[in-house]
């Protein structure tokens, strides 16, 4: 069962809610990111990474409609993790709130702040649009490529062995001397013990991309999930604040950050 959050943006002070988790530097919060964000101040954040639903896995409107575990644990979920909600928008409506989210979170970034969202082959060409639409200066398409271990649909197919992640900047690209050039493409396998959401991403996959943000800098996961982005911050001495929805990921996510 997942079960969201019900909160009213009056609720989104994060001090006072039962549902947010604070430690030093990280803060966990679970509701929904288009109220979330409005509480966040401007100016205060150095990059977004993000890792949307992607209303995707299918070729019809109906498959895109299925849970997502149907559409994504081509192992019959025997993890037993849970689902989530979001997942089942149509194109329209997907490149309508991306670009509404997208905007949300850069209201609370910094000038030259990054914005990284992972996306699916089928949903590139909406991401694209939607992070210029929401005022993002898109700069690129970085490839995560999973390896050969990832599903192969047919014989005859080529493996959907990569996402991706769109980039941008608030404006132009800061002169950095401390950083980077960072990697275009990330080879990183998923290993299922590192693994605790159902389209979860790898820990050694987040600690790579926070390298972003500068030490102590402020890193926005609007859909943490099961906290992976969370516990790359705290491992690399990045700030963090994410927003998840559901409940049940929410409390996943906090035990992760507890843990680690
Ligand atoms: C692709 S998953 C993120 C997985 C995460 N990167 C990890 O490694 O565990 C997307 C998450 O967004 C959450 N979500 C969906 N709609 C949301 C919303 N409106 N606000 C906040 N979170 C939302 C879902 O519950 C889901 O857990």
């Amino acid at each position: 069962m997942n079960t969201p959050c019900h909160r009213s943006a009056q609720t989104a002070d994060f001090s006072q809610s039962a549902q947010s988790y604070k430690t030093k530097g990280i803060s966990l919060q679970c509701g929904d990111v288009l109220q979330l964000a409005q509480a966040l101040p401007p100016n205060s954040i150095d990059a977004v990474i993000a890792d949307p639903p992607y209303c995707s896995g299918a070729g019809t409107a109906a498959g895109t409609k299925q849970d997502p575990v149907n559409k994504y644990c081509h192992d019959g979920n025997a993890c037993g993790r849970p689902t989530f909600t979001g997942d089942a928008r149509d194109q329209r409506s997907f490149k309508y709130w991306c670009t509404l989210w997208l905007s949300a979170c850069r209201r609370a970034s910094k000038e030259s702040a990054y914005c990284l969202s992972f996306i699916d082959w089928r949903q590139l060409p909406i991401m694209t649009d939607a992070i210029q639409a929401a005022g993002w200066t898109w700069r690129g398409v970085i490839a995560w490529d999973k390896g050969r271990g990832s599903r192969a649909p047919h014989k005859g197919f080529f493996r959907h062995q990569c996402e991706y992640i769109v980039w941008a900047t608030n404006g132009k690209v800061a002169k950095r001397t401390d950083a980077g050039p960072f990697d275009g493409c990330y080879h990183v396998t998923v290993k299922q013990k590192d693994k605790h959401h159902i389209t979860g991403k790898p820990t050694d996959l987040m600690r790579q991309l926070v390298q972003i943000a500068p030490e102590r800098g402020t890193i926005l996961d609007p859909f943490a999930g099961s906290a992976t982005m969370g516990v790359a911050a705290k491992l690399e001495k990045r700030n963090f604040i994410g927003f998840e929805l559901s409940e049940e990921y929410f409390e996943i996510g906090k035990q992760r950050l507890q843990a680690n």
